[in-house]
């Protein structure tokens, strides 16, 4: 099974960065994918999946930290892009609930960043919150020019999803589906399953029974079990066909043999 979006690299880890990942590896977790979300982060995604067989890397400043984006950071960025092990730029995007960078600087840091990926060829991991249509209206000036991309964490309905598609991206669901009253569960049950990624977003979204506690890269198993509860299929099915989608949008096919 795969996590195709933690953060590994965050501060909740020190300490327990090792364990946290054998504790995957003995899960079953054979691959994680580990966002970046400032230069720093990538930097330590990036270091993370150079030293890990079982990790692999994206770039790219969090709309959160939009505004940290100058010629130079942008240039440090584009570099650690080029780096073995790194899959696509993210993530970035926009949000509007927190407001932590102005909205113009974060529309042109978003921007700035999927012109990177079109540059570089890499797929893009997209957080969007509150923003939605702009978010969709950004994306589709640059999609027909990109290998795909995920909206992760996926918060809209199955109208909103089918938009998505029609990019020619797909999304990613993670702990909210374990949820009560989850319009998350809803979507994902409602949605082409061949469309969709399990998630973690570790260390954040912990998924029923552990809230409370630090999420992690082996709780991705109860999203997928909860996936299938929610679809009326078997767990190993969910597990076949996210695992397909992931290593395709990320290219990991060579690594794996499909
Ligand atoms: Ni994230």
């Amino acid at each position: 099974m795969i996590d195709s979006h933690c953060h590994l690299d965050f501060d909740a880890f020190d300490g327990i960065r090792e364990d946290v990942i054998e504790e995957a590896r003995t899960a079953g977790i054979h691959t994680i994918i580990n966002v970046g979300a400032d230069l720093a982060s990538s930097e330590r995604s990036v270091k993370l999946a150079q030293t890990h067989d079982a990790i692999r890397a994206t770039v790219g400043i969090h709309p959160h930290d939009a505004k940290t984006l100058t010629d130079g950071t942008f240039a440090q960025l584009k570099k650690l892009a080029a780096t073995d092990r790194v899959v696509a730029i993210g993530e970035i995007g926009l949000d509007y609930y927190r407001d932590l960078s102005p909205r113009p600087v974060q529309r042109k840091t978003f921007n700035r960043q999927l012109q990177l990926a079109v540059e570089m060829k890499m797929p893009v991991v997209i957080h969007t919150r509150e923003a939605f249509e702009e978010t969709i209206e950004i994306v589709e000036k640059y999609a027909h020019n990109l290998p795909g991309g995920v909206f992760h964490c996926f918060s809209g309905d199955a109208g909103d999803a089918s938009r998505v598609f029609d990019l020619g991206f797909i999304i990613s669901v993670g702990g909210v589906i374990t949820y009560k009253n989850s319009g998350m569960a809803r979507m994902a049950a409602e949605v082409p399953l061949d469309k969709i990624m399990l998630e973690t977003d570790a260390p954040y979204l912990t998924p029923v029974p552990h809230r409370g506690k630090t999420n992690r890269p082996a709780y991705v198993s109860l999203v997928c079990d909860k996936l299938a509860e929610l679809r009326g299929v078997p767990a190993g099915e969910i597990e076949k066909v996210t695992d397909r989608t992931c290593r395709k949008l990320f290219r990991l096919v060579e690594t794996f043999g499909g």
